[in-house]
């Protein structure tokens, strides 16, 4: 199948099997669920192009709080439900949003966001928060992308300890 390059001159399929390859790197010797999402946070906002957000959201009690992140300032709250990351979240389902200006409830906590993709990070059943990405450019995001991330995000799930958290 023919796959258009990123900017950095590799296609998406190439791109996230050596993302994954560091993050399985990074994973190694760290379990502590702060340290490694502080971490994938600021390698995947270096490592896709086109970001100008890239962070988690932990669900308590029945809200997304903020987590590590790279970007501007963000919303810190959004309910089960609202926005994309509570919409992910509610239905423990990937969403890509082309153009964030159709998604009924969207959250702007940057003007400048035009596409979005939200994954939702769910260990042994339990719903333990999600992964936000941000664009300036409309459709950064595909299914190449929810693919890629969801794997990482299994990496992630398999090599952290998310105990004090969930
Ligand atoms: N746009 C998100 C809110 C979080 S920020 O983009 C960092 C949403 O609609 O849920």
């Amino acid at each position: 199948m023919f796959e258009l390059k990123t900017t950095l001159g590799v296609t998406k399929s190439i791109l996230y099997s050596e993302l994954s390859a560091q993050v399985s790197g990074l994973l190694v010797n760290e379990r502590d669920w702060l340290a490694n999402t502080a971490n994938i946070s600021a390698f995947l906002y270096q490592g896709i192009p086109g970001l100008n957000w890239a962070g988690f959201y932990f669900l308590r009690s029945s809200e997304l709080v903020l987590g590590p992140f790279q970007g501007k300032v963000a919303c810190v709250r959004i309910s089960l439900g609202r926005g994309v990351c509570g919409t992910a979240a509610l239905r423990r389902e990937t969403i890509v949003v082309p153009d964030v200006s159709q998604f009924p409830g969207h959250i702007a906590c940057d003007h400048n966001s035009k596409s979005e993709i939200v994954i939702p990070l769910v260990k042994e059943g339990i719903l333990i928060g999600v992964l936000d990405l941000d664009s300036p450019l409309i459709s950064n995001f595909d299914q190449l992308d929810a693919e890629g991330l969801g794997q990482i995000m299994k990496l992630l799930i398999a090599g952290t300890d998310f105990s004090g958290l969930i």
